[in-house]
């Protein structure tokens, strides 16, 4: 095809479908940071004058946005993908793209390629400003695309992003990651570290601020390696300096490299950022970690712990564990069980080692049984709600302040949000106050979200 610029093929794009009453549906899969590139995507499509519609089969568009980092991930998006063939038979002149890190991967592509013809193209993460071409290709029936590069594309400032909440906002500030942690398959699909300028991320934060978002999550695959004109500890000092009432969050944090000034900066600020903190630790075996290639030690991780509890004593802390990691022991597992107990996490995220093609620890040949893994999760999931009980506890009797998220999936009349430690909240309330804070009195604390009663309401 002849090239275009993508202010051209926007303009082809646009002239065609404005008018029409086209509807673009997005699917997404995965972490927060697809949730945010989705809303990028959403944005390049309704610039392009789609509408967004809530089920496939009113669409014209469709995007599935997907994750690789396990495969059960990798499956479900495979099987959504091929209910879709139904709606391309029911409208031949629906384009459908798959987006994000499964496409990513060439063995993936090829198999969308030939297995799923009704595919029109694929987008690896991080160039959403080629969507306008891709769909403009699928619309004049050319070859299908496969844009598989994830060569650390440059960053593409100022796209239009179609947010889906107006209390809470999602800001990348990174992309990429360096670590090639030996299981995961990050470091391959979204391609080398690259930071956004310290003043394009102001000006986002300082919009969203001025609009009356209240929450904004910073996010980066370590958002520790941060670096521009600043490192991530002075971005986060120069963004709490601004006024307004708002609360900044970030994730994920990379054990081996947290500053002390990084936990000096979250003291010294803590009505502008969040007393969280989410620390994957994956494993507390040092043979473990060390074959994982996360360069850091139990003992380093059990020091930042100190140090972020000396420095916000009420810190909440979460991590993401890994069990069944290839040649896990009892004896590794037991090592985990007991960093667990010492530290005592708000909140763990725990998954069942999966091997990714391509990935260092694929290779490895010792793995676990599946029937082992399962087990080590259920004692590690029984251990770890004792531990959210604990850390829950002290909640009851408390009176929160709470941004409201939306009703809460228990019971008619109920609201759920969180609080500044990231904690669930359930209330009763008028669904007027979704996106303000309340206040709300603890009466009761679950390992998994705290119950209470609605004091008073502020803006
Ligand atoms: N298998 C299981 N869990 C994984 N994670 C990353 N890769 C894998 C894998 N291959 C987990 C890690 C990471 C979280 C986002 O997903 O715990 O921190
Ligand atoms: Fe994956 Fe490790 Fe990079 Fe996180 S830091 S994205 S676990 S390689």
């Amino acid at each position: 095809m002849t090239h275009l610029t993508p202010a051209e093929a926007s303009e082809q794009v646009r002239s065609r479908v404005l008018g029409r009453n086209l509807g673009v549906f997005i699917q997404t899969f995965g972490c927060q940071q697809n949730e945010a590139d989705s809303e990028k995507m959403l944005g390049i499509a309704t610039s392009l004058g789609y509408l967004p519609v809530d089920t496939p089969d009113r669409a014209d568009l469709i995007l599935v946005n997907t994750c690789a980092i396990r495969e059960h991930a990798e499956k479900r998006a495979l099987s959504i993908i091929g209910g879709y063939k139904h709606c391309k038979e029911a409208n031949p002149s629906l384009i459908i793209g798959v987006c994000g890190c499964m496409p990513a991967q060439p063995h993936r592509a090829e198999e969308i390629k030939h297995h799923l013809p009704y595919v029109s193209f694929t987008l690896a993460p991080g160039q959403p400003e080629k969507l306008p071409e891709l769909i403009l290709s699928a619309m004049n029936r050319q070859k299908r695309r496969f844009v598989l590069d994830s060569e650390t594309p440059a960053i593409c400032e100022d796209l239009p992003i179609a947010r889906r909440e107006r209390h809470r906002a999602w800001v990348s500030i990174m992309y990429g990651c360096n670590n090639f942690c030996s299981y995961c398959i990050v470091p391959y699909v979204r391609g080398r570290e690259r930071s956004r300028a310290s003043e394009a991320i102001i000006r986002e934060v300082s919009a969203l601020v001025a609009e009356g978002v209240k929450e904004i999550t910073l996010l980066g695959q370590n958002v520790n390696s941060y670096r521009s004109d600043c490192d991530f500890a002075t971005l986060l000092e120069r963004l709490a300096a601004l006024d307004g009432d708002f609360l900044l969050r970030f994730m994920t944090s990379h054990p081996k490299d947290v500053p002390d000034r990084l936990i000096a900066t979250m003291a010294a600020h803590p009505t502008k950022i969040a007393p969280h903190f989410h620390l994957p630790l994956q494993s507390g075996s040092d043979r473990i970690l060390s074959l994982m290639n996360r360069r850091y030690t139990t003992a380093h991780y059990l020091s930042i712990v100190q140090k972020l509890r000396a420095a916000i004593p009420h810190v909440a802390l979460s991590t993401d564990i890994i069990v069944g990691f290839p040649g896990e022991t009892e004896e590794d597992f037991a090592g985990t069980l007991s960093i667990l107990e010492q530290v005592q996490f708000d909140l763990v995220y725990s998954f069942i080692y999966s091997p990714r093609k391509g990935t260092s620890a694929a290779e490895l040949t010792d793995r676990v049984p599946a029937e082992v893994s399962r087990a080590r999760m259920e004692a590690l999931l029984a251990a770890q709600a004792e531990h959210a009980r604990a850390r829950a506890l002290p909640y009851q009797d408390q009176t929160l302040r709470v941004l409201v998220d939306g009703p809460a999936k228990a019971g008619e009349g109920m609201l759920s949000g969180r609080s500044a430690h990231n904690k669930l909240v359930h209330f009763r309330g008028d669904e007027a106050l979704i996106g303000s804070y309340v206040s709300v009195r603890i009466d009761r604390a679950d390992p998994f979200a705290l119950h209470g009663t609605l004091t008073e309401t502020k803006k």
